[in-house]
């Protein structure tokens, strides 16, 4: 083998590394960090489900990322110390890069707690990327039913019975769209009539709701004006669509709602106009729940029984687990508000009956 050489290759060193190739992993460091941010924007815009799995998964994700970013920003300013006082790009950017990169998932965990609206919203609700739009608090008094009594009650109850009102008012603007819809849609004009008595019902639902708040803290507040009401919904306009929205909204989260009403009335040691309340609610969200089953029945007969496999996987989205209620704790349920073990309790036992429901009479109307 004498004689052959081998060409020696240069060996790299750190000096010949290209500046722009430092750059560029600063910046890709400075990207991940802002992921956290980016997804409480997209919480904020409405494009993600705040109360979704999918959001809480992808916000721990951005979190990784964004740490994952702050080492890369660390690895890389180490690399890239400056030598015989020559100049380097992108060591700024890499100390910028660990700092937001620690920094993006606390400020994003605080901004997502101070603006973002957690709560999955009782009933039909108006959503918009899933999230559902509440009016925000004002001073109409038109809202609020003068009861004419003044309540005893533990502090957070008062707050929570304006949170519940919140959402009954929420629910007229959800009616007005159903109705439009089944106008859009061509259903026959009882169930459009239907519709437009339950955004009366809704209506009656949130001044009792404020009025309750009111004669419980004393406080003259009602909504503000709602402009979300007028939103255009994000989705598709057909009967599939419109069958599996109102298999969720109305069949599923309108019965819980009658369900957990009933439940909160027989158990509620307080006031009897607590009670009273409860008792009105429980009788006409399941009358709103049974006109759902109406709609669908009217949506099968146009579409065909295809569309139980929407309406299936429909349910099947609902994530009972993470369903929040109006407060997170059970203390409140003697003065007629759920927490979170009583309402997911009763989504669970009302999505059965609706998996039940649909399963058991494929070819027949599900209407009762
Ligand atoms: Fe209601
Ligand atoms: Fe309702």
């Amino acid at each position: 083998m004498g004689g052959m050489s081998v060409p020696s290759q240069p060996s790299p060193t750190p000096d010949s590394t290209p500046p722009t190739r430092h750059s560029f992993l600063a910046s890709f460091a400075l990207v991940l960090t802002t992921l956290p941010l980016a997804s409480w924007g997209l919480c904020v815009s409405g494009t993600l489900d705040p109360d979704s799995r999918a959001a809480g998964s992808i916000w721990i994700g951005a979190c990784v990322f964004s740490l994952l970013g702050a080492l890369l920003g660390l690895i890389n300013a180490i690399r890239l110390r400056p030598r015989n006082g020559e100049r380097i790009e992108g060591r700024g950017m890499s100390w910028w890069a660990l700092a937001l990169g620690l920094l993006s998932p606390v400020v994003s965990f605080f901004l997502g707690i101070a603006t973002v609206n957690f709560h999955m919203a009782h009933g039909r609700a108006l959503r918009r990327g899933g999230r559902a739009q509440l009016p925000p608090p004002g001073s109409d008094m038109g809202w609020v039913e003068d009861l004419r009594t003044r309540l005893d009650v533990p502090p957070g109850v008062a707050a929570a019975w304006r949170a519940q009102a919140g959402m009954e008012a929420a629910s007229v603007a959800a009616f007005a769209h159903l109705s439009n819809e089944l106008l859009a849609l061509g259903a026959p004009a009882h169930l459009i009539e239907k519709a437009h008595w339950d955004a009366l019902d809704e209506i009656r639902h949130a001044r009792l709701c404020y009025g309750l708040a009111t004669a419980m803290d004393g406080q003259a507040q009602g909504p503000a004006p709602f402009p979300a009401a007028v939103l255009t919904r994000d989705r598709r306009l057909d009967v599939a669509s419109l069958a599996a929205e109102c298999m969720v909204e109305s069949c599923l989260l309108e019965a819980a709602s009658a369900r957990v009403a009933g439940v909160l009335s027989s158990r509620s040691e307080g006031p009897a106009e607590i009670r009273a309340v409860l008792d009105i609610i429980a009788v006409d969200e399941a009358r709103h729940a049974a006109h759902g089953w109406e709609i669908i029945s009217w949506c099968r007969e146009v579409a065909g029984t295809a569309i139980d496999a929407e309406l299936r996987r429909a349910l099947s989205r609902v994530d009972v687990a993470s369903a929040q209620a109006a407060v997170e704790h059970d203390e409140l349920a003697a003065w007629g508000i759920a927490g979170p073990t009583l309402w997911r309790q009763c989504i669970a036992e009302t999505l059965a009956d609706a998996l039940a429901r649909l399963g058991e009479a494929p070819e027949h109307s599900l209407a009762a």
